[in-house]
């Protein structure tokens, strides 16, 4: 098997969808078939409206609309759609372990294994099975014993090719990676398989950005690379609480670290504090495992970088409670924002969730705004937390469709995501409206500080005087 012109894709989210999508746009020669278990995902990846379509990103429908129908398509049919195929990508959720062994550490390997099983039962010819979720170093090898044990003869080839595309950027990512990481056997079969994933891939990126390696340094890469990413953010941020202290500026100091070419001036932005699906899932994974080797010092140094950003988001919560007065209670307080960063619906993980949860506890009352975020779903983030009942969090926060309305009558303004629209608003609307003194607690640095203080705000930003 050499040339692939059919793929299945199992799990429809936020990487299944996006990624399947670019293959099929740059391959019109493949059949693409993305499944998920979830019928009112795959709906929704089928309305006719494509700016339906469950994932929000800037592009992505323009891609899907191309090549839906034509050679890309979402189903239930998970059984034949693996039958048909002969590449069969693994894209499903492996999120942080929430019960048992590794609780609260370890990645839930469960839908993996049940996709390995799914697959095992239903082949009926040689398939390559491709690693796309993000995984634990050595997984492959339990994919490959479920496969070789439970199978019906025929032969699996298990490739990892981690996905790197950040959200809100992903359609641009896919486009034009900085690198495509395909990981296989050294074995002639494996070797055709990395071949034939490369033989995808190669046609719309240059082939000396698609680099091979061993199954293992891919699946170690993937968690690495994001471990490196976090660790970035959380060494800004804990300088932006040294900055505060000392009058220098987060920004300025950012920048003159950023000019050296040996470090470069990318994700050195400071803030309220990383959020997302995948780095805190990860960095926890990466401690699990280097713990689980008996490798302490190496778990300490990585599992700092999530200490750090818990303490950032708490120490922003705590500062607004000290500048209100030491006091929030029954106080409006305003947030711009709820998505774990700018030009994405998704609130993973995002700071404003863990913010609120501590206003809340001091009884504040939250008007949340934001342009992607659905109501269900702030609601859906807090209650997961647990912290109290769900007609308590519907009491404590009511999420408007107008950013206006979000701050008229509050006291403070919290800025938790770096959406572009926040920059144009009126704000010397929004100070008329709000009570006095009107302050702004700024965890993305978006805003322009002097002319807020022009109007009258008293403006708090990350890592600034
Ligand atoms: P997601 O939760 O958005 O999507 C996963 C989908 O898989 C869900 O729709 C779920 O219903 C489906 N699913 C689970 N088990 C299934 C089964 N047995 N059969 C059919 N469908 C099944 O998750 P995501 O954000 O797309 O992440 C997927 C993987 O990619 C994770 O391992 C994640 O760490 C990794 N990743 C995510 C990102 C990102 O930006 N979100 C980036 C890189 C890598
Ligand atoms: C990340 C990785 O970047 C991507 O390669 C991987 O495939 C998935 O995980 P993602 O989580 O989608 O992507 O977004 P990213 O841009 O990495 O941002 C993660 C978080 O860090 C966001 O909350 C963002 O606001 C924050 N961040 C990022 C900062 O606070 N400062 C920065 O300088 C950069």
């Amino acid at each position: 098997m050499t040339q692939i012109t059919k793929i299945c894709c199992i799990g429809a989210g936020y990487v299944g969808g996006p990624t399947m999508a670019m293959i099929a746009k740059k391959c019109p020669h493949i059949k693409v078939t993305v499944v998920d278990l979830n019928e009112q995902r795959i709906a929704a990846w089928n309305d006719e409206d494509v700016n339906k379509i469950p994932v929000y990103e800037p592009g992505l429908s323009e891609v899907v609309a191309e090549a839906r129908g034509r050679n890309l398509f979402f189903s239930t049919e998970v059984e034949s759609a693996i039958a048909d195929a002969q590449m069969v990508f693994i894209s499903v959720n492996t999120p942080t372990k929430t019960y048992g062994a590794g609780k609260g550490q370890a990645a839930d390997l469960k839908w993996i294994e049940l996709c390995a099983r799914q697959i095992a039962r239903v082949a009926k010819d040689n398939k390559i099975i491709v690693e796309k979720s993000t995984l634990p170093v050595r997984t492959a090898s339990a994919i490959r014993d479920i496969l070789t044990h439970t199978g019906n003869g025929s032969q699996f080839q298990i490739l990892s090719n981690p996905e790197f595309l950040a959200e809100g950027t992903a359609v641009e990512d896919l486009d034009a990676p900085d690198r495509v990481l395909i990981g296989g056997d050294s074995t002639p079969e494996g070797q055709i398989a990395v071949q034939a994933l490369v033989d995808v891939y190669a046609n719309w990126i240059p082939r000396e950005r698609i680099l091979t390696t061993n199954v293992w340094s891919s699946e170690l890469s993937k968690l690495t690379a994001n471990a490196f990413l976090a660790q970035r953010v959380s060494s800004i941020n804990s300088l932006s609480e040294l900055c505060e202290k000392t009058e220098a500026d987060i920004t300025e100091v950012a920048k003159a670290i950023g000019t050296d070419s040996r470090i470069g001036p990318k994700f050195l932005k400071a803030s309220v504090g990383f959020g997302g699906s995948c780095f805190q899932k990860d960095i926890l994974n990466l401690v699990y495992i280097a713990r689980s080797y008996g490798l302490q010092e190496v778990a300490d140094y990585w599992e700092q970088v999530i200490i750090m950003n818990d303490h950032q988001k708490k120490r922003f919560a705590n500062q607004m409670i000290r500048d209100l007065y030491n006091t929030v209670n029954g106080k409006k307080i305003s947030f711009l924002g709820w998505a774990f960063k700018k030009d994405t619906n998704d609130t993973r993980e995002s700071a404003a969730i863990y913010v609120a949860d501590h206003l809340l506890y001091e009884q504040a009352y939250i008007s949340v705004y934001d342009p992607k975020v659905l109501e269900d779903q702030v609601y859906a983030d807090l209650d997961y937390l647990g912290s109290r009942t769900q007609e308590e969090n519907r009491n404590g926060v009511k999420v408007v469709s107008d950013p206006y309305e979000a701050c008229k009558g509050a006291h403070a303004i919290a800025v938790l995501t770096e959406w572009d629209e926040f920059k144009n608003y009126d704000w010397q609307r929004i100070y008329d409206s709000m009570l006095k003194p009107a302050k702004i607690f700024d965890g993305r640095n978006l805003l322009d500080t002097n002319k807020l203080s022009d109007i009258g705000f008293i403006v708090q930003a990350i890592g600034k005087k």
